[in-house]
C-alpha cells in the first residue's frame, strides 16, 4: 500500500467546490503546491448539492499536476464508489451512512489501486467504525454539515477528532485523520492539536488572494500544532 497517508506526515487539500467551475484548469494550476486536490461529489440525493460524476473525476485526474482525493457525497456508495477508482482517484471516501458493507467496499476499492476513506457525518458517532478502522487508511471526521462550502467550523468535532486519534494511535495503526469543513486560519491548529493531519479547505484557499501562500500559511499553522 502506498504511504502517502502515513500519519507522521501533515497534508493540505484544497477543495474544488468553492473554485470557478468555468475554468477548472487554472483553478487547479493555483495550487500545486498542495499535497492532494479534493473533489466533492455530490449527487443531490446524499446532500442537497450536486457536482461532478466519474467522467469529471477522470479530466481532473488528467489534468491535476498533484493527486486526487475524491469525497463522494453519494447514496448507495457500494453500488456507485468504484467508478471513482476505476477513474484514476488516488483516494477514494465514501460516507459510513451510505455504504452498506463499507469493509467489502474498502477492499474493493483497494483491489482498484486507489486509497480508501471512511466518513462521518458530525452526528454520526466514531466508536463503531473503530473497531474495523485498520480497513481503511483514512477516516474523516466532517466538521460541518456536508453539501456546501463556506460553513461554519464546528467546534463540537474537537473531542471526536480526539478520541479517534487515541484509538487510532492505542491500536499502532498507520490511519490518517481528515477533517473538513471550515478549516481556516482560525480552525486548523486546534483540528491538528486534536490529531488530524489531513486538512481540506475551500473557502479559505479559493477566497484568498493568493492561493499558494493560503497553502503555506495553513501548513506552517498545522505542523507547529501536531499531536503528540
Ligand atoms: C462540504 C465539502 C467540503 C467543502 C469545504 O460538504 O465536503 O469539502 O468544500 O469547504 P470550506 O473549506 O469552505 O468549508
Ligand atoms: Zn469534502
Amino acid at each position: 500500500m502506498n504511504s502517502a497517508y502515513a500519519t507522521e506526515g501533515q497534508y493540505i487539500h484544497p477543495s474544488i467546490l468553492n473554485a470557478d467551475f468555468m475554468s477548472i484548469g487554472t483553478e487547479l494550476d493555483k495550487i500545486t503546491s498542495a499535497d492532494s486536490v479534493h473533489v466533492d461529489v455530490m449527487d443531490n440525493h446524499f446532500v442537497p448539492n450536486l457536482t461532478f460524476g466519474p467522467s469529471m473525476v477522470e479530466q481532473i485526474v488528467r489534468r491535476s499536476a498533484i493527486p486526487v482525493d475524491a469525497h463522494l457525497m453519494i447514496a448507495d456508495a457500494d453500488r456507485e464508489a468504484p467508478a471513482f477508482a476505476e477513474a484514476g482517484a488516488d483516494s477514494v471516501t465514501f460516507h459510513l451512512e451510505a455504504a452498506s458493507a463499507p469493509v467489502k467496499l474498502a477492499r474493493d476499492l483497494r483491489r482498484k489501486n486507489a486509497q480508501v476513506g471512511v466518513a462521518l457525518r458530525p452526528a454520526t458517532a466514531v466508536e463503531p467504525i473503530l473497531d474495523v478502522i485498520g480497513e481503511f487508511d483514512m477516516l474523516l471526521i466532517m466538521t460541518v454539515e456536508p453539501g456546501f462550502g463556506g460553513q461554519s467550523f464546528l467546534e463540537t468535532m474537537l473531542p471526536k477528532i480526539r478520541r479517534a486519534r487515541r484509538a487510532i494511535g492505542a491500536a499502532n495503526l498507520e490511519v490518517s485523520i481528515q477533517v473538513d469543513g471550515g478549516v481556516s486560519r482560525e480552525t486548523i491548529e486546534r483540528c491538528a492539536e486534536a490529531g488530524a493531519n489531513v486538512f481540506v479547505a475551500g473557502s479559505a484557499i479559493y477566497r484568498a488572494q493568493d492561493a499558494a501562500e493560503e497553502i503555506a500559511v495553513l501548513r506552517e499553522l498545522a505542523a507547529g500544532h501536531t499531536a503528540h
